[in-house]
């Protein structure tokens, strides 16, 4: 059965829970979210960033595609930040359910244009779309308190973005960072969301937030509380992955078995913190 990226997020809002969207590089990945998502009678979303694309071409695509249609959960195929148009293009053309339109290191007006002209395309191809406003920033960066401020998603513009772009999806930064949080944890402004969320609620977009490896279980609960329907989750099930390769084992099934092992657990866990678990 073939479900659309929206379909799995009004879901989520409708019951007020969120989607996991883990970022996959191989078989072992794809199985793994595939396997927890089975087990949890969750949905998910199996994600592809482009350095992964790059690796794993059009098979990798396609794998996920299959394991999609052949889970007996909603499972759909997400393109993760393109922020070019020629690699947008390209993922346009390869069958996925959804794609990010990342024009975050653009200034807002190129972001709208950037974003606008790829998402009427993925439209056309009943195609999600999501978009970042504000600008992630890494946990390595060292930034003065003004850029950093900087860098967080604006609340009026948001509405002028969603309203000039069209999208259905909006990756907010409200200090989430991709990777590891810095000693002391995260600190997100949960301010800034329920404002963000009054607006994107108004125009019925759904929230997502990037970074979600490291945020401990009551901030994701307050983020959930607060709107947030898409978690993406990469770091914490690629460690588990690399984690699982330091055991000396002889057989190289038993290697990509525990590495399957070892991420399924990662997600099945964030899909019980999502509370995704026990809704598909
Ligand atoms: O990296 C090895 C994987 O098992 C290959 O899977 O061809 O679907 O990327 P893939
Ligand atoms: P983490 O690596 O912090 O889980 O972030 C994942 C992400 O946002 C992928 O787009
Ligand atoms: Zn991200
Ligand atoms: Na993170």
């Amino acid at each position: 059965q073939s479900f659309s990226t929206k379909e799995i997020l009004l879901a989520a809002e409708s019951a007020g829970y969120a989607v996991g969207a883990f970022n996959v590089y191989n078989l072992e990945g794809i199985e793994a979210v595939v396997a927890a998502a089975e087990a949890e009678r969750s949905p998910a979303i199996l994600q592809i960033h482009p350095s992964a694309l790059k690796h794993g071409g059009p098979a990798l695509v396609a794998a996920c595609i299959s394991a999609a249609e052949q889970a007996n959960v909603p499972i759909t195929v997400h393109f993760d930040h393109g922020n070019s148009k020629h690699e947008l293009l390209e993922a346009l053309e390869m069958g996925f359910h959804s794609i990010m339109v990342d024009g975050s290191h653009f200034a807002f007006e190129e972001n709208v244009s950037f974003t606008k002209y790829i998402s009427a395309i993925a439209h056309s191809k009943d195609m999600t779309v999501e978009a970042e406003l504000g600008r992630l920033s890494g946990t390595e960066d060292d930034l003065t308190i003004e850029d950093y401020e900087a860098m967080l998603t604006d609340v009026a513009q948001s509405q002028d973005f969603i309203h000039k772009t069209g999208v259905d999806a909006l990756a907010i930064c409200i200090g989430n960072v991709h990777g590891k949080y810095p000693a002391g944890g995260p600190k997100l402004k949960l301010d800034l969301l329920k404002d963000l969320h009054a607006v994107t609620s108004m125009e019925g977009v759904f929230l997502v937030l990037h970074g979600a490896s490291g945020l401990p279980s009551e901030v994701i609960k307050a983020c959930i509380e607060n709107g947030v329907r898409k978690f993406n989750v990469n770091t914490e099930v690629r460690n588990a992955y690399m984690e699982s390769l330091r055991n000396p084992q002889k057989d190289l099934i038993h290697v990509m078995l525990s590495a399957k092992e070892a991420m399924k657990a990662v997600v099945a866990e964030k899909m019980r913190l999502f509370g995704s678990a026990g809704k598909a």
